[in-house]
């Protein structure tokens, strides 16, 4: 349990120091929000973070959403980013992290943001302690959601996702309403080609190796959560959302 020491005023005026049941996630109301989805590719960062991100008002950085977008643009970012997304290895880590520094200029992280796919790497995660301490700020809470691995493999088989707005979609439980078309934006809707059965393995192989170790990193600084991801779509939102919400 964790309890939050307030101060209230008495009838007379005076200070009294009051405690508050915040309910196991310390929270440091003077910071912005800034929160980390960790977890393994295919267990729901990005479907979760487009919930939060509504309910909470706070911005979606998802690395692999801005290397697609570089990816589609043509960019000379986007080359080099598919020579390795292509085989399920990770960018390196400083075109990774230049992409999030310039990311972060823009004004609607200000207010805070859910880093989704970011870090993966622990110089990932010592440059973001960085660029969060450049404007004052700390991450509040690492969101670890998990699922075992033959839960991934069949969400990541049958996702869907919109080339133009990023809306994620599973050919068996949330198809698009029109095969093809997403209801969002009426941009084509299709298979992520790191999606490929050998590559999705290749990621997950990646993850183990290379990003697991972050939740060692996180939890010996008392941020991490950990949150079922097997559980419904609906029901890890409002797990989620719980901590988020006692975070803050
Ligand atoms: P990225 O795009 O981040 O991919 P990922 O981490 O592998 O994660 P995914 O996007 O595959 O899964 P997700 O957890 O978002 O699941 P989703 O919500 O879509 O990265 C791609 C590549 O970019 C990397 O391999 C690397 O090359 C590069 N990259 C990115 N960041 C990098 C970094 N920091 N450093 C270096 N390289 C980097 O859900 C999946 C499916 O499951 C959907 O169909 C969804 O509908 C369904 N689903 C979700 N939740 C549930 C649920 N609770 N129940 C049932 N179905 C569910
Ligand atoms: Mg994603
Ligand atoms: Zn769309």
């Amino acid at each position: 349990m964790y309890l939050l020491q307030i101060e209230v005023f008495g009838p007379l005026g005076q200070f009294n120091l009051q405690e508050i049941d915040r309910g196991g996630v310390q929270g440091d109301p003077a910071l912005a929000d800034y929160f980390v989805l960790f977890g393994p590719p295919g267990v729901g960062k990005g479907t979760q973070a487009e919930r939060l991100k509504k309910g909470f008002n706070l911005a979606h950085v998802s690395t692999g959403d801005l290397f697609r977008d570089h990816l589609k643009r043509e960019t000379e970012l986007g080359k080099l980013a598919k020579s390795y997304m292509d085989r399920g290895a990770l960018v390196p880590d400083d075109v990774t992290i230049g992409m999030v520094r310039e990311r972060m200029k823009e004004p609607d992280t200000w207010n805070g943001m859910l880093l989704d796919g970011f870090p993966r790497t622990i110089a990932q995660a010592e440059s973001l302690d960085d660029l969060l301490a450049e404007r004052g700020e700390r991450l509040k809470q690492v969101l670890f959601i998990n699922a075992p691995k033959p839960v991934l493999l069949a969400r990541l088989g049958n996702r869907l996702s919109c080339r133009q707005c990023g809306a994620i979609y599973n050919a068996n439980t949330q198809p698009p309403k029109v095969p093809g078309v997403c209801d969002v934006c009426g941009g084509e809707v299709y298979q992520r080609a790191d999606d490929r059965p050998e590559v999705q393995l290749r990621r997950i192989d990646v993850y183990l190796e290379q990003t697991m170790p972050l939740a060692d990193y996180y939890e010996g600084r008392g941020l991490l959560t950990k949150i079922d991801g097997e559980q419904s779509i609906d029901e890890v939102y409002e797990s989620l959302r719980q901590v988020v919400e006692r975070a803050k």
